[in-house]
């Protein structure tokens, strides 16, 4: 077999066979072919498209092509979920201990932020002493022990899509539906859970702009792991505003514990239970969305969540006293409201915009090897339909270098934008895919 053929079969609109998009992924992760050939087949791949069996073909390929990660000696229906990312999306930290504190086995793999969005485990990294390097043992153990365990993703997970995302990413081949989903699903088949719960987001703070990409997407997935024999729920999600108020590491850390302490926002809040219906319905354990809700709920009302956040992260060597005082938690130096300039309904709020400004405050990374700054981040005061005064404060920013925080209120005044009739405020869960 040769790649010049199969590249030359996309070209052309064909449809790759099975053994060809095994080889083509093979011969890719050990070398054997290219970047220069496999930027031509992503291309061709972009223009062309893949039907339904090549995009489940290349996400098993993609998935083999390193560690699959064996589960088997944890006990239960292990659980996952997955978003494609946003800005102030903390529902893993809500989630997750709410699962958990219901005994299912929450045996997640994250990632870190990059760009304008966030990552669970520089998050989780904001209690002081967390560790997200766990041995695979360790890994297990505390799922068994707690029912909860979130670590970093290994080096030999799905180490094409590795190779492959990295070579997207400059070749202006990242936004293809086949593309992603066999990805992002790689990713969370070789993780190894037996249920798996997707937050597909859509808006401006989004991967996907519309909310017809979004529903696409989330169907492939969707499809894609129901034929790998799992259990798959997919939520559509607004991303056209940040999700909650937070942004930043720890900031979002504290409002996550808020909202397991009952007091956080919404938005969120019902996001969370939707993700966590999803997955109880999938796996049988609730006949209804509604009566899922209403046990995730409970969660939150008796302590139990927040209780086994705490547990969570004393099992893997952070401050768990954070839980409870949240000023335990880093925090930045420099603290300023930011008024609004004019009077008027919030419209709309540019997401990834606000995504970079906690950017500039230090709070993401420009390149994969960037420290960040857990503290520094915005908090919003307002959102979209909120009317505000002028001079009202829109948000209050946190930061520890004056010449950044100056650099980021300057960025910040264009990201609201303001209407003088009443704004409807959007509907925030799109669509439950099943
Ligand atoms: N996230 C991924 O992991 N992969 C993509 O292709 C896009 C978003």
């Amino acid at each position: 077999m040769r790649m010049y053929d199969l590249i030359m079969k996309k070209r052309n609109g064909g449809v790759l066979t099975k053994e060809e998009i095994e080889f083509m992924i093979h011969d890719y992760t050990n070398g054997k072919i290219p970047d220069y050939q496999m930027s031509a087949m992503m291309m061709a791949v972009y223009f062309r498209g893949m039907n339904k069996e090549e995009t489940v073909n290349l996400t098993m390929s993609m998935a083999r092509s390193g560690d699959m990660l064996d589960l088997s000696a944890i006990e239960g229906i292990k659980v996952d979920k997955h978003s494609t990312g946003g800005v102030g999306d903390k529902t893993s930290l809500v989630l997750t201990p709410m699962l958990a504190a219901l005994g299912l086995p929450v045996a997640k793999m994250s990632g870190r932020g990059l760009g304008h969005t966030g990552g669970t485990i520089d998050k989780l990294e904001s209690f002081p002493g967390f560790s997200v390097s766990l041995t695979e043992t360790q890994f297990i153990e505390n799922v068994n022990r707690i029912k909860i365990a979130i670590m970093g993703q290994t080096a030999d997970l799905a180490p094409a899509d590795k190779k492959l995302y990295a070579l997207r990413d400059v070749t202006a081949t990242v936004d293809n539906l086949s593309l992603i989903a066999s990805s992002i699903m790689s990713k969370k088949l070789a993780a190894g859970a037996d249920a798996i719960v997707l937050d597909v987001k859509t808006g401006s703070g989004a991967f996907m702009k519309t909310e017809e990409d979004a529903l696409a997407l989330a169907k492939t997935m969707v499809e894609i792991g129901t034929s790998a024999g799992r259990k798959m729920t997919a939520i559509v999600s607004d991303m056209d505003q940040p999700l909650g108020f937070a942004v930043g590491n720890a900031l979002e850390v504290k409002e996550a514990i808020e909202t397991l302490k009952g007091r956080g926002s919404e938005d969120l809040k019902n996001l969370c239970k939707k993700l966590g219906a999803g997955l109880l319905v999938s796996i049988g354990r609730s006949a209804s969305m509604e009566e899922a809700e209403d046990i995730l709920q409970k969660t939150i009302d008796d302590g139990s969540a927040l209780a086994k956040l705490a547990e969570f992260v004393h099992a893997q060597g952070g401050e768990e006293a954070a839980v409870y005082h949240t000023d335990l938690l880093p925090q930045a130096s420099l603290v300023e409201e930011i008024p609004s300039g004019q009077s008027g309904y919030i419209r709309h709020i540019d997401t990834e915009e606000v995504g970079i400004v906690s950017l500039i405050l230090g709070g993401g990374r420009e390149t994969k090897e960037s420290e960040i700054d857990l503290s520094v981040g915005l908090v919003l005061r307002k959102k979209v339909g909120d009317y505000v005064n002028a001079g009202e404060s829109l948000a209050v920013i946190h930061a520890n270098d004056p010449e950044k925080l100056r650099q980021a209120k300057e960025r910040f005044c264009t990201t609201y934008h303001f209407s003088e009739e009443p704004v409807e405020r959007p509907a925030f869960i799109k669509a439950v895919i099943t």
